[in-house]
């Protein structure tokens, strides 16, 4: 190896170092929050006990860093199959788990591993784990995944704790007709063709290959659906109403399931709503955005309104399509993360802010909140693009590319930064929404 090769892999491995322990000091700040009577807990079918996830991220690291891209033995072969998203090892099983500090020990040790690995790897080697420190940039990236999953453990965890518990004295329920609810603007954009997903070597799988697609002219909603507008649709019936839903989904879901208001609401006895929000009870602001909703309650509501949810192309050619340069921007405002005046991510506060709020984060077409703030359901299922290989593994996008998935996009007030790039695709079954998921509306034309 040259000097300057030498050299270049130094700073190469320096900044991965940087980027997975700043991912790190956030999950070991989301390790303390959790309350002792509730890590080893399944508060949910779909989901596995909150202590669960953190062991999961030192296991993935150590499996694709030391094992997968160096052949290193594994630390510990019972934890790494305990935290294993395996159909061998069922949810249900995964309630026998170590002490929140041998968790801890557990992430301690499967780092110290990895940065040793990194330490002596050759990053121009052709290995598609090594090269560039693929792996590190893998584990750190789904290191930040799973602590906005876990963000919405926190969330799941307080709605259950709170469902005991009175209404707070001080906090005022919010009702439809309590504040205006002004139509959001739409922004016209004039048909295009772009280049969609990207082929960055830091990509995941499914936003490969990059490709052109042609996206007629259509109308955008400026900003998220709001609070206050979802109040209204839920004060004119809206789910009561079986004309606006899918047949599926008004009667095998929202029918079945008694579904009323989004998932993290909770209605005051004297009429209104609260929020759960991981502080306890909270008072709605009427402009924030709502979630906690499925993919059905979306497409209801964009029919009720007379609009349609986006396609994914529309989306992301909304957000990153540049048309003065002719190319796609990383993130909407630019190629560099947003900054926190820009966007609403990375946890800042326990809930989303406002919509609007962020001007300076608005896409080239001038639209904003397409980083941060809810993620965006779309109309599109999660299908592979032209020329998809599955990597590093089929179970990371492959196994979900069934169609029965619908991709939102966007990211939310809990996803980190690296997540908010504008070819992330994220993915849900349709009756999911335990998430950070709201929507924004799409029309056709102007008929150019
Ligand atoms: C893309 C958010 C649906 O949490 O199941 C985490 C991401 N994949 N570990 C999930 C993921 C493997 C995935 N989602
Ligand atoms: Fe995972």
């Amino acid at each position: 190896m040259t000097l300057t090769v030498r050299r270049q892999q130094e700073r190469r491995k320096a900044e991965l170092r940087a980027a997975m322990e700043a991912a790190r000091a956030t999950t070991l700040r989301l390790l303390e929050r959790v309350p002792d009577d509730f890590l080893k807990r399944r508060v949910h079918d779909f989901y596995s006990p909150i202590g669960w996830h953190f062991g999961h991220i030192g296991m993935t690291e150590e499996s694709w860093v030391c094992t997968q891209a160096a052949d290193r033995p594994c630390l510990d072969d019972r934890l790494s199959f305990l935290f294993a998203n395996l159909p061998e090892n069922p949810k249900d099983g995964r309630v026998f788990l170590p002490s929140r500090d041998e968790i801890g020990a557990y992430l301690a040790a499967t780092r110290r591993s990895a940065l040793a690995t990194l330490e002596e790897a050759d990053l121009d080697s052709p290995h598609p784990l090594l090269a560039d420190g693929y792996a590190c940039e893998f584990a750190r990236q789904h290191e930040c995944q799973h602590q906005e999953t876990i963000a919405e453990l926190l969330y799941l965890i307080q709605k259950e704790r709170l469902s005991a518990e009175r209404e707070p004295p001080d906090v005022a329920p919010l009702a439809a007709g309590q504040a205006p609810t002004p139509e959001t603007e739409m922004v016209a954009i004039p048909g295009g063709v772009f280049r969609m997903g990207s082929d960055d070597r830091h990509g995941y799988d499914n936003e490969k290959r990059a490709h052109e697609v042609a996206v007629p002219s259509f109308r955008l909603d400026r900003t998220p659906v709001t609070v206050a507008q979802w109040l209204s649709f839920i004060e004119e019936g809206g789910y009561g109403n079986y004309r606006w839903w899918e047949e599926e989904g008004f009667y095998h879901w929202r029918v079945r399931e008694n579904i009323t208001c989004p998932e993290y609401w909770r209605r005051a006895s004297e009429g209104g709503y609260y929020a759960v929000s991981p502080d306890g009870l909270r008072a709605m602001h009427p402009e924030e955005p709502v979630f906690g909703i499925s993919w059905y309650e979306a497409d209801a509501y964009a029919r009720w309104a007379g609009k349609r949810l986006p396609t994914e192309a529309e989306w992301e050619f909304a957000a990153a399509f540049e048309p003065r340069a002719r190319r796609a921007r990383r993130y909407p405002a630019g190629d560099a993360p947003p900054q926190p005046h820009q966007a609403d991510f990375g946890l800042s506060a326990g809930f989303p802010c406002p919509v609007g709020v962020h001007p300076e984060g608005a896409s080239a077409w001038g639209v904003l909140d397409m980083a941060g703030g809810v993620w965006e359901w779309t109309a599109s299922p999660f299908l592979p693009y032209p020329g998809f290989e599955a990597f590093p593994y089929d179970g990371y996008s492959k196994e979900h590319m069934d169609g029965r998935h619908y991709v939102c996009r966007g990211g939310s007030f809990a996803t980190a930064a690296p997540i908010l790039r504008c070819s992330f695709r994220n993915w849900y079954v349709p009756t999911y929404r335990q998430g950070f998921l709201g929507l924004r509306l799409a029309a056709d034309g102007p008929a150019s």
